[in-house]
């Protein structure tokens, strides 16, 4: 006969265990995380568009923070803010041309406003003089192009009354200010209500704007006067993104790296991976995050910008070491990319529209290939094409370790042959023209041997 106590201690084994259940993320194989996953890694190239308030200062999307400016005094931003040129379908003509598969835009950055018609809040674009949900326009105009379409949503918000002051908060105490400090200065403030709030509006971004194919979630700080998965609920958030939009790719700045289905992929942000970044000892989906110049946001008077074959550059070495690229564009406050955004769009396009084909669906190149000197390795594993771009250009000819590997090599842009030399040993002699190509970085298309 089973005595109370065992019944109660079976009834107290069995909640937990159903309550762990529901803690649980939906579960997958690596395969069909590599299959979830496949038109991103395949794409390797995307848009990032940030574009809010911070647009009118024009000098960094952090300015409010920067210069711990007062939510009373941001509010001349929304006041002003009027975008009469906002044009989407010319950004996702530009994004497309330019060679990107996908997009990321921050339906909400840290100050807090909103570019959609949220429900839950008045701090959005319709209530400023354009009057408009800009979200909508630009999911529309982007899945024209036949772009997939993601959304950045904010972790941090430095406009609800609820989300209390920590040490990211324009309205942050000293550094030596203790928990005990901020704690009397949030007194009033529930966090439970903010993470609330958090939940309906990633619902109304997951449910009205039809298929959304990436969230990004952005970021935590753990740590003293910091926030992290306990204060977003950053397990219940993804449980509800993925719920939502089975499907969806997630970054992993949500504090779930430990978690089991916590992140879809990594995110260096501003710096180049010097290997294929790994996780607890593997390999792990990545992307890096990159600006034209120093801020996300449009900044007028940052003239940091990168050049074209650097912008490239970025793009092939992050695909060399099995990474994508979201580049960032910064729109003004009239609505529109910067000038010199569009130029470097254009040359980026120009590249990519003769060699798009060293660029998706490729990744890095089986270890047995050692890249020759000033070039980067790209490989294509459906049709076994090895790609050398030529970082800088060489005279006459090049030598290359993997000869007796190769069947037959061409310019990718023209499809042009090169002529090679065996050497005895394995080697081979590539002999290429002392003109460089029109093409700012040239890259020759290696058919392997079967
Ligand atoms: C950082 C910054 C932010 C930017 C983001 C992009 O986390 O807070 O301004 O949006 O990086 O990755």
């Amino acid at each position: 006969m089973r005595t109370f106590k065992s019944i109660l201690l079976t009834a107290i084994a069995t909640t937990m265990f159903v309550g762990s259940m529901q803690a649980q993320l939906p579960k997958e194989t690596e395969v069909q995380k590599t299959e979830r996953l496949q038109w991103w890694t395949d794409a390797r190239f995307g848009m990032f568009i940030h574009w809010g308030l911070y647009a009118l200062p024009a000098r960094h999307e952090w300015v409010k923070n920067q210069e711990r400016i007062t939510t009373e005094d941001y509010q001349k931003y929304f006041d002003h803010f009027n975008p009469d040129m906002f044009d989407p379908k010319a950004w996702a003509k530009m994004a497309k041309e330019a060679g990107m598969k996908y997009v990321v835009i921050t339906s909400k950055h840290h100050e807090g406003f909103c570019l959609w018609d949220s429900k839950y809040t008045d701090y959005k674009a319709t209530n400023t003089p354009i009057k408009k949900d800009l979200l909508k326009e630009y999911v529309d105009a982007f899945r024209a192009e036949g772009l997939k379409v993601g959304f950045y949503y904010s972790l941090l918000d430095w406009h609800h009354p609820d989300f209390t002051i920590d040490r990211n908060h324009p309205q942050r105490l000293g550094e030596e200010a203790t928990e005990a400090d901020y704690a009397k200065l949030n007194k009033g403030k529930d966090m439970a209500k903010y993470r609330q709030y958090m939940k309906d509006q990633v619902t109304e971004l997951l449910t009205n704007y039809g298929k959304i194919s990436i969230i990004w979630f952005d970021f935590s700080y753990p740590g003293k006067n910091g926030k992290g998965h306990k204060d977003w609920d950053s397990e219940e958030l993804l449980k509800l993104a993925r719920k939502l939009q089975p499907g969806i790719i997630v970054d992993d700045r949500l504090d779930l790296k430990d978690v089991e289905g916590g992140w879809d992929f990594t995110t260096p942000e501003q710096y180049k991976a010097d290997k294929w970044p790994e996780y607890n000892g593997k390999r792990v989906p990545w992307e890096t995050c990159q600006t034209f110049s120093g801020s996300w946001g449009y900044y007028r008077d940052e003239h940091t910008w990168k050049s074209p074959a650097q912008l490239l550059e970025l793009l092939i070495e992050s695909v060399s070491k099995g990474g994508n690229l979201l580049l960032n564009v910064g729109p003004t406050a009239r609505g529109v990319f910067d000038q010199r955004a569009q130029d470097r769009l254009k040359a980026m396009g120009d590249w990519m529209k003769f060699n798009n084909r060293s660029i998706y669906e490729c990744t890095e190149a089986p270890a047995e290939f050692k890249a020759p000197a000033n070039t980067l390795l790209t490989y294509n594993p459906k049709t076994n094409r090895l790609y050398i771009h030529l970082l800088d250009y060489p005279m006459g000819s090049m030598s290359v370790a993997f000869g007796d590997k190769i069947d037959y090599v061409q310019f990718l842009h023209d499809a042009s042959e090169i002529k090679m030399k065996k050497n005895g040993d394995g080697s081979c002699i590539l002999l290429l023209p002392i003109e460089k190509p029109n093409t700012e970085i040239p890259v020759l298309e290696v058919f392997l041997k079967k």
